[in-house]
């Protein structure tokens, strides 16, 4: 049994190859609902837009529909619910994303997916799916790992990936029990 409550649940998943992961995507995004935010962390690499990918593919979104609506933000229609893109990596301030109103679509018609959401963490809805991911450490037991300088900068990512998603709110909480259902636990 998972230890969860009605708003709090949070659960880590191992990935070892790029599909992998956007498999785990694939599974929320066949089970979210207008409304739904999802904020993703972790380093360039780390597999943020990968997961997306497969978000997108879980609703229906037919490849090829972006629509960049402003350059922050890219809207894709086509699929069971528009989905709103955002890229928080560039801007200098949370304010310019509430400047080209980032906050319609949040509270809107669609699910909004944004990442490097730590640079914007002051206007993100306090509902929402954290999703943290990271180049898993490097071991030498590990056959998905990559590799590592003498200064401990990652050279080869690997396919290795560590995600640990926190669910805020009740909303949030019943997506990632039901995707949890699907995903392949160890
Ligand atoms: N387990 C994995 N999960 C996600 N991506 C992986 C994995 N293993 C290798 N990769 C590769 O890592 C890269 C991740 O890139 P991307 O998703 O654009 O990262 P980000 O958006 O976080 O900068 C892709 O080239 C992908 O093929
Ligand atoms: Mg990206």
């Amino acid at each position: 049994m998972l230890p969860h409550s009605p708003e709090r649940l949070e659960l880590t998943v191992e990935t070892h190859s790029a599909g992998e992961t956007a498999a785990l995507g694939e599974a929320l995004g066949r089970l979210v609902q207008a409304g739904d935010f999802f904020a993703l962390y972790g380093e360039l690499g780390a597999g943020k837009t990968k997961l997306t990918q497969g978000i997108l593919r879980g609703l229906g979104v037919p490849a090829g529909a972006r629509s960049p609506t402003f350059t922050l933000i890219n809207e894709y229609q086509g699929g069971r619910l528009p989905v709103y893109h955002m890229d928080a990596y560039r801007l200098r301030r949370a304010e310019e994303l509430l400047d080209v109103g980032a906050e319609d679509y949040f509270y809107g018609e669609g699910l909004t997916v944004i990442e490097w959401a730590d640079r914007v963490a002051e206007i993100l809805p306090r509902e929402r799916l954290d999703i943290h991911l990271s180049v898993a450490a490097v071991a030498d037991d590990d056959p998905d790992s990559g590799a590592i300088d003498d200064s401990g900068h990652v050279v080869d990512p690997g396919t290795h990936r560590h995600l640990v998603f926190q669910a805020h709110g009740f909303r949030h909480v019943h997506l990632l029990f039901g995707a949890d259902q699907e995903w392949p636990n160890p």
